[in-house]
């Protein structure tokens, strides 16, 4: 690391900025190599600052030149500012002006895509959270809004589409016969949300009347070969608009609503203020191009996308450390939408899923956060699923304590009362108890507590006097910088279960239920339910009302009866995982011992069941079907064996298949579809089990199913069962493998999407030589590092590839210390984020966990980016 290690800064030293800005002016002299952009800033003094003589303090960069300043009309000499660390200091100023600032940057040179870059041909911005600061000087934090006027120039012939937020209200020529257009947004915005976006783009337009009647223009762009993928997308946006007013009231404001989509993008996408920009892998979709999952992103992303013009927008966070405040809310927003538009169960459990694979992991690493950081020492590291996923599940159970005419109560007040503001979480949850006159005081510790709780459950049963007691303790385990832990308020759904599966009702505090919501607040504590006519088995957790660990000692018999009879669709997901896991354990402590693995499961017995009832969902059916990931079992184990989960998972996986092949190729074949693609929930399950079915079947070692797999390669006319097919034949490594591996290339090297798709399988193949097959693919001429996409491709392929990457002589290891050495400079936050697999150093098994350890080192010795240098150093900690 270098001499001087970039320091932290603190929630507790928030202050109000000294000066405000009522008006934004910004012209932009496009040209690709140098752009000049001229800035019109309408300064005044702060009246809720303390000092009356601050000095001007504007952030920039390394990358922006000053041509020129001044105040009003007078151009300040060079005496009358300083540079300092990329900051414009003026000493000097009046209480109410007007500074011009002239810079100059280089967009084509921008590989760090933040701040003005081209992608393409095109140019696009990217300012959340700090890249405002990349394009000029200026107050670049959240709790400073203004009105954003903004004239691009440039040359109409490369440019003809020139856009930026809000409302075209001029367009001409200029002296030297360049095009110009200016936009101007009404709706004060943080510079975070600016954006701006030229090139020589289609658009399909489209219009929605919103609840009082007001039409509104709705435009996607794309460069022109796109254009015909975003007919989904456009339809996904008209269906989020309302679903946003119907469920929370809530109105679309300027009369124009664009969305870009762009190759070479960071992150998923971006709600700027009325031009939303995204990555074209979460907007672009076709039949014969996309899968269902990414149809469901697409959708999922649009609405979170859309949802923010309100949670986010119209109301903002005042400081980054408040990010959950609009991303978690969003997530919540957006998971609830999806929930409504298909299965609610389905969304539940994939959501659920990914929670508690990746964000316990993140939880349980030396990263861990609250979803209000205390502190950070690079913003953009803090875009994580902590904030996003596990920000989402604490509105979830806000929503949950106060249920949906609460909280609708509560989001009311909370979007009435700070319109047009930039506030904090502890304003979100203030609007909530306030709408409620409830307390939510020892519910906050959510927002300032990192780590995933543990939920022990006992229990016992009376007999005689009819009585069942639930003893529950919780205890949160120490994170870095956070030793000890109070206790939380978990709100925990129950029902309970008879033996012939029926739902068992119960007396608790006064009143009968079939299912209700205890309040776990204490360390250790007891609830009673009186009248319960026998033994239960108790569902605990339904619906996963709280992102705990549950503990509760489950027999087979037990998990076995609530994965086929428990109400809660949800926890007999729940229920087979559990069963699923312990078996997994079990043989990978066979694997390690070296002794043969066990020939018995007693899944095959619940999974038999499952695929005769007629009456369930195919995508349940599905999800149920699909064992523990090797990431979640992962995240569950002491210590790490990558090869160890491997083995089990593969064992288990063949035990299952030719204990029930005939039922697979029966669930196979009855589960086709009918009739042209469609991105419809009774669709998208059906072929989610369909290929489920395929791939265990195939796992039975048929020949018959092999043959089936490889024509349905061949026939398929839709990316989801042409890629389930191919994955399993390179999965399997059939003999067709290497040529339809190829085929599928030459058949799609023109969709720079499937090519993608391709990458990542390419480098997950298990083979012999597969980390030289991974390093021949970054040579590959349709490779490119400046796309992250395709970079994220390759290494997260290699990242599930156990044998290339948690290779013992380390070599899987090294690899990607060098991808992340060499984007370091180039662009720290994808670097960053190359890094996570080797921050879980610590609970890898010895030999392995020694090697990354090794890896992070030698990283640490480069001179680093605030990014790169932040989890490092954290992790070495
Ligand atoms: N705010 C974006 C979202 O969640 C994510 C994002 C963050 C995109 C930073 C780019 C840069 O919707
Ligand atoms: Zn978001």
């Amino acid at each position: 690391m270098s001499e001087q290690n970039p320091s932290a800064i603190y929630l507790k030293d928030y202050k109000v900025p000294e000066f405000l800005i009522d008006k934004t002016e910004l012209t932009f002299d496009l040209d690709e190599t140098q752009t000049i952009v001229t800035s019109r800033l309408h300064l005044r003094r702060n009246p809720e600052s303390n000092s009356a003589t601050a000095p001007l303090v504007l952030d920039g960069g390394e990358d922006v030149k000053l041509i020129g300043v001044a105040i009003d009309t007078y151009e300040l000499p060079k005496e009358e500012y300083s540079l300092v660390n990329d900051k414009l200091i003026i000493t000097a100023t009046p209480n109410e002006f007007i500074l011009t600032c002239e810079t100059l940057i280089e967009p084509q040179n921008n590989t760090k895509l933040e701040g003005l870059y081209r992608s393409s041909s095109m140019f696009c911005t990217q300012c959340e959270a700090e890249g405002f600061r990349h394009i000029t000087y200026y107050l670049d934090r959240p709790d400073v809004m203004s009105v954003f006027t903004t004239t691009i120039i440039g040359d109409e012939s490369k440019y003809p589409v020139m856009l930026s937020n809000g409302n075209e209200i001029e367009r001409g020529k200029t002296e030297e016969g360049k095009t110009f257009v200016t936009w101007n947004d009404p709706f004060p915005k943080p510079a975070y949300l600016f954006a701006l976006v030229a090139g020589d783009l289609n658009v399909i337009n489209d219009t929605f009347v919103t609840m009082s009647g007001r039409e509104v223009a709705l435009q996607i762009y794309t460069e022109p070969h796109n254009i015909d993928k975003v007919d989904f997308a456009m339809d996904s946006l008209k269906r989020s608009m309302k679903w946003d007013e119907e469920v929370y009231g809530r109105e679309y404001d300027l009369d124009i609503f664009m969305i870009v989509a762009v190759d070479d993008f960071n992150m998923g996408a971006m709600e700027n203020k009325g031009l939303n920009i995204f990555n074209s892998s979460c907007l672009l979709a076709s039949p014969k191009t996309t899968t269902d999952d990414a149809y469901l992103r697409v959708e999922a992303v649009v609405a979170h996308e859309y949802f923010h013009n309100w949670s986010g927008n119209r109301v903002t966070c005042r400081d980054w450390f408040q990010l959950s405040l609009k991303e978690g809310f969003t997530v919540f927003r957006d998971q609830s939408f999806s929930a409504d538009t298909h299965s609610s169960v389905v969304k539940r459990v994939e959501d659920v899923s990914f929670l508690k694979t990746a964000q316990f992991a993140e939880d349980a690493g030396p990263m861990a956060h609250p979803i209000r950081p205390a502190s950070f020492i690079e913003i953009s590291n803090f875009y994580t699923l902590t904030i996003y996923e596990k920000g989402s599940e604490v509105v979830r159970m806000i929503h949950t304590l106060l249920g949906e005419e609460g909280f609708r109560k509560g989001s009311d007040l909370y979007f009435e009362r700070h319109d047009g503001q930039a506030v904090t979480c502890d304003d979100f949850v203030a609007a909530m108890e306030d709408a409620n006159d409830v307390d939510l005081s020892q519910f906050k510790r959510w927002y300032s507590q990192a780590g995933t709780p543990r939920v022990t459950v006992t229990d016992e049963y009376d007999e005689a006097s009819k009585t069942y007691r639930l003893h529950m303790s919780q205890m949160t385990p120490p994170t870095p910088g956070q030793p000890t832990k109070l206790s939380l308020h978990i709100p925990v759904k129950v029902g309970l279960v008879s033996a012939n599966n029926e739902p068992l009702s119960f007396v608790y505090e006064g009143n009968t239920h079939d299912e209700t919501v205890l309040h776990l607040k204490d360390a250790e504590q007891t609830f009673v339910f009186e009248n319960v006519t026998e033994q239960p088995v108790p569902s605990l957790l339904r619906e996963f009302s709280a992102p705990v660990k549950l503990n509760y000692d489950y027999s087979t018999e037990q998990l076995l009866q609530l994965m086929s009879g428990d109400a809660d669709g949800f926890n007999r997901w729940s229920a087979s995982q559990q069963l699923a896991v312990n078996e997994l354990n079990q043989l990978i402590v066979q694997y390690q011992a070296g002794q043969t693995l066990s020939e018995e499961t007693q899944l095959l017995k619940g999974f038999a069941t499952l695929l005769s009832d007629k009456t369930l969902d195919p995508a349940m059916v599905a999800l149920i079907l699909a064992l523990p990931s090797q990431a979640y079992m992962s995240e569950l184990a002491e210590e790490i064996d990558p090869h160890g989960i491997k083995a089990a998972r593969k064992h288990l996986r063949e035990l299952i298949a030719k204990g029930l092949e005939q039922e697979f190729k029966v669930a196979y074949e009855t589960n086709t579809t009918d009739g042209p693609y469609e991105a419809t929930a009774e669709q998208i399950a059906k072929r989610s089990l369909k290929n489920a079915a395929l791939a265990y079947w195939v796992a039975a070692g048929s020949d018959e199913a092999a043959s089936v797999a490889v024509r349905q390669y061949r026939n398929a006319d839709n990316m989801t069962d042409q890629f389930a097919a191919l994955s399993i034949i390179v999965n399997f490594d059939l003999p067709e493998a290497d040529e339809l591996l190829n085929a599928f290339y030459e058949q799609w090297k023109h969709e720079a999407l499937v090519v993608i798709k391709w990458l990542m399988l390419s480098a997950a193949r298990e083979q012999e030589n597969g980390l030289a097959n991974v390093k021949s693919l970054m040579e590959h001429p349709n490779f490119d590092i400046k796309n992250p996409n395709k970079l994220r491709a390759v290494i997260g392929g290699l990242g599930q590839n156990t044998q290339a990457f948690h290779n013992l002589d380390g070599s899987g290891y090294a690899f990607l210390a060098d991808q992340i050495i060499l984007m370091n400079k180039r662009n720290p936050q994808i670097a960053s984020r190359l890094c996570t697999p080797l921050t879980r150093w610590q609970r890898m098994e010895p030999e392995l966990s020694g090697l990354m350890k090794a890896q992070l080192e030698r990283i640490a010795g480069e001179d680093l980016s605030k990014d790169v240098y932040e989890v490092v150093s954290k992790s070495l900690a």
